[in-house]
């Protein structure tokens, strides 16, 4: 089977070379793909946005599938056109990724299926939000209703701080996402993400993670896309995966499948564990990055089938998944400036020398300059540039042989966190004390 890939990051490349593996696959194309991806699949420079051109490249490539890894391309309605043209697309429709576009769309139907997630409300005008801002305590939280890259959300401690999130947000600092606005109540416990596959009818758990949002060691500073995961998050025990699973994601993809919108793709939700149990924080309609990169080396056996499966709503006769008992964990190598402007052009070397230790390094914003002259070279073209992945029995050791190809790695303009895993890490030191770092540390 010939499969299409399409995105650019370190997800894409965690999902090309698991997909590489498959015994059923023809060839792999990717669009547009990178310099990592380009190691498994032929990269097109084919526009996600120009749909009739996508159908038009499945039909010339005969492609039996096609793998939509970001978000934009789902909110956009890509899967629908897919769909309407017979191709097989492992990703939810428009109106199904409205869980990851609108969360005011999402917290509305977990009202109405009642799922566990923050007491909110949601507002189309300053006037009303200061009005229901006053019926919460603080800490409270501001998010913008649609797709903001990730930064759509403000904890606000004060009241001044709130109503300041609120103007920025119907003044349009985050444009359209931000003409309507949920305030939510604050919830405490720690955030562990869950990832299930569902084909709108069946629906299965494929692996938890946690990821580290912040740019800053000891989770300080601005956030940003992720600066490292691992995977399993042991926190996420058997039973709170299975209430997260009969709580959250069953009765989302009912209500969904109700709604007449059935879901089908992955489903990534945002867990807070509260002393009460999971709570939903958000859906994304997609894979996480860099959460992939921890889940694809943990998935034992063919992800093609599953991928295929829930495509084409066959899941229930597909085989379970399997995740290896192991840890993996990523640390992502960003260029300096990331969160903000990112250096480009940065020259990175070493990557051989990395592999030797047993990492996997995906590619996320990287490029060839030079191409076809003998110093040809590989260079820095984004906020995140490489995911070094590494598996182990425990997240201390996969953190171990990830940080060693990490100092393999010579990337001048490049910085990572040295602390990628410390919770887990000292959890299996028998050291965490459920505070911060510096509390961990104490103890330690
Ligand atoms: P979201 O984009 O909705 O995932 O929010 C981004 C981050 O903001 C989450 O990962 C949490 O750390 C935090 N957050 C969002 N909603 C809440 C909430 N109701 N209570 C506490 N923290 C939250
Ligand atoms: N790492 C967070 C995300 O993919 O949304």
């Amino acid at each position: 089977m010939n499969v299409l890939l399409l995105g650019s990051g370190g997800r894409e490349h965690a999902l090309a070379w698991k997909l590489a593996q498959s015994p059923l696959l023809g060839s792999l194309h990717a669009a547009p793909g990178n310099p990592g991806i380009a190691n498994h699949a032929t990269c097109h420079a084919l526009d996600a946005t120009d749909h009739a051109a996508v159908v038009a490249f499945c039909a010339r490539q005969a492609i039996g599938l096609v793998v939509i890894g970001p978000e934009a391309p789902l909110v956009d309605g890509l899967a629908d056109t897919l769909r309407a043209h017979d191709v097989p697309v492992f990703g939810p429709s428009r109106a199904a990724a409205a869980l990851e576009g609108s969360k005011g769309f999402t917290k509305d139907l977990c009202a109405r299926a009642g799922i566990p997630t923050a007491a909110y409300v949601r507002c189309t005008s300053r006037t009303e939000a200061a009005i229901a801002l006053s019926g919460f305590s603080l800490p409270v939280v501001i998010k913008a209703d649609g797709l903001a890259a990730g930064k759509g959300v403000v904890i606000a401690s004060t009241f001044a701080e709130a109503n300041d999130a609120l103007a920025m947000m119907f003044d349009g600092g985050f444009g359209a996402a931000g003409a309507e606005v949920v305030i939510e109540a604050f919830l405490t416990g720690e955030e562990a993400s869950l990832f299930a596959l569902t084909d709108g009818t069946t629906t299965v758990a494929i692996g938890s993670a946690q990821d580290h949002k912040r740019v800053g060691e000891g989770d300080t500073g601005p956030n940003t896309g992720g600066m490292g995961a691992y995977s399993p998050a042991r926190i996420l025990t058997p039973e709170l995966e299975a209430r997260a699973m009969a709580e959250i994601i069953l009765p989302t993809v009912q209500a969904m499948a109700d709604a007449g919108t059935p879901y089908s793709g992955v489903l990534y939700a945002g867990l807070m564990l509260t002393p009460t149990g999971p709570q939903l924080i958000e859906y994304n309609a997609r894979f996480g990055d860099p959460e992939t990169q921890v889940l694809m080396p943990r998935i034992e056996g063919d992800l093609l089938p599953l991928l295929l499966a829930t495509a084409t709503g066959t899941l229930a006769d597909a085989p379970h998944p399997r995740l290896s008992h192991d840890s993996a964990l990523t640390v992502v190598l960003a260029a300096d400036g990331y969160p903000g402007t990112p250096a480009r052009g940065g020259a990175i070397a070493g990557l051989d020398a990395a592999a030797l230790t047993g990492a996997t390094v995906f590619h996320a914003g990287t490029a060839l300059v030079n191409t076809g002259l003998p110093d040809a070279g590989l260079v820095a073209n984004g906020g995140r540039v490489l995911a070094v992945t590494a598996t182990g029995r425990t997240v201390t050791a996969a953190r171990d042989k990830a940080y060693a190809a990490v100092d393999a790695i010579d990337f001048p303009t490049g910085f990572c966190r040295r602390d990628i895993g410390w919770r887990e890490a000292a959890r299996e030191a028998g050291s965490w004390s459920g505070a911060g770092p510096d509390a961990a540390q104490e103890t330690a």
